[in-house]
C-alpha cells in the first residue's frame, strides 16, 4: 500500500515538472517573438533559428541595396549555414507565396560566388566575424556565374540556390536580413533560472513524500 502511494507521488511529481517545462518553453517562445531592430514587422515575415531572426522583405530591389538594406538596418543579408535554416526560410517563403502574403519568388541571401574556383563569400556576421562556412544547397548547374552575376538567390519552391547579377534589381525578388532576436539572451536566463527552480522544488517535494 505505501509503495503504491508512493509510485502514485512520484507521477503527480513527473507531471508536475513537465507542465511546468511546458509553461518555461511557452514564455520562452513569446520573448522571440520580435526581432531586435525590425520595427513594425510582420510576425509571419520573420522565422527564428540559431539564435537569429531572419525577416523577409518584399521588395524588388539590386542585391547591393538589399546588402545596404539590412546593414543600415544593424543586421546582414542573411547567411544560411544550415539545412534546417534553408528549409525554414524557404517553408515560410512558400506559405507566404501561397497566403498571397507576399508575392516573392526568389529572395537575396548574403552570399557571393566571386570567381569560378572559389566557395561563396559570406557577408560578414551581425557580430562583424568572417563567415567561412561549407554548407551550399546550389540548383542543378549551379553556381552558372560569378563576380558581378554571382550574387545568390534563394529560390524556396526547390530550397536551392541560383546566381544573378548583383546589381539589377528584378520583379519578383525580396530579400533576408539576418538580426539578432530581440531579448532573447535575457529570455535564455529567465528560462534557465525557471528550470533550476522546478529542479529544486522537485528534489525538495521528493523528499518530503
Ligand atoms: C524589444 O521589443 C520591445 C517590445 O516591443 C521593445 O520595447 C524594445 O525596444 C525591443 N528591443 C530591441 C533591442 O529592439
Ligand atoms: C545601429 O547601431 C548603432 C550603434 O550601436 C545605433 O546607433 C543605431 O541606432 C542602430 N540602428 C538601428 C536601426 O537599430
Ligand atoms: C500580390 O499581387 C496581387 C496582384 O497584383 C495583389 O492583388 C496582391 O495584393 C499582392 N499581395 C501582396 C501581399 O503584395
Amino acid at each position: 500500500m505505501e509503495h503504491m502511494l508512493r509510485e502514485a507521488s512520484t507521477m503527480v511529481l513527473i507531471s508536475l515538472v513537465l507542465v511546468l517545462a511546458m509553461f518555461t518553453s511557452t514564455v520562452n517562445c513569446r520573448g522571440y517573438s520580435k526581432c531586435a531592430n525590425v520595427k513594425a514587422n510582420d510576425p509571419y515575415q520573420v522565422v527564428f533559428k540559431n539564435n537569429r531572426c531572419y525577416h523577409m522583405v518584399q521588395d524588388s530591389i539590386s542585391w547591393n541595396d538589399a546588402a545596404s538594406a539590412c546593414r543600415a538596418r544593424n543586421g546582414t543579408l542573411a547567411i544560411i549555414r544550415n539545412s534546417e535554416t534553408n528549409n525554414k526560410i524557404s517553408q515560410r517563403a512558400t506559405s507566404l507565396d501561397s497566403n498571397d502574403r507576399a508575392n516573392v519568388s526568389f529572395y537575396w541571401i548574403g552570399g557571393k560566388v566571386q570567381t569560378a574556383e572559389a566557395a561563396i563569400t559570406w557577408e560578414r556576421d551581425i557580430n562583424g566575424v568572417a563567415i567561412v562556412n561549407p554548407f551550399t544547397a546550389y540548383a542543378l548547374n549551379e553556381p552558372l556565374s560569378s563576380g558581378d552575376r554571382g550574387c545568390l538567390l534563394l529560390d524556396p519552391g526547390e530550397k536551392s540556390w541560383a546566381t544573378d547579377f548583383c546589381q539589377v534589381a528584378m520583379e519578383l525578388t525580396g530579400y533576408v536580413c539576418e538580426y539578432k532576436p530581440n531579448g532573447s539572451e535575457s529570455n535564455l536566463r529567465a528560462g534557465m533560472s525557471k528550470l533550476l527552480v522546478t529542479f529544486l522544488l522537485t528534489v525538495v517535494l521528493g523528499h518530503m513524500v
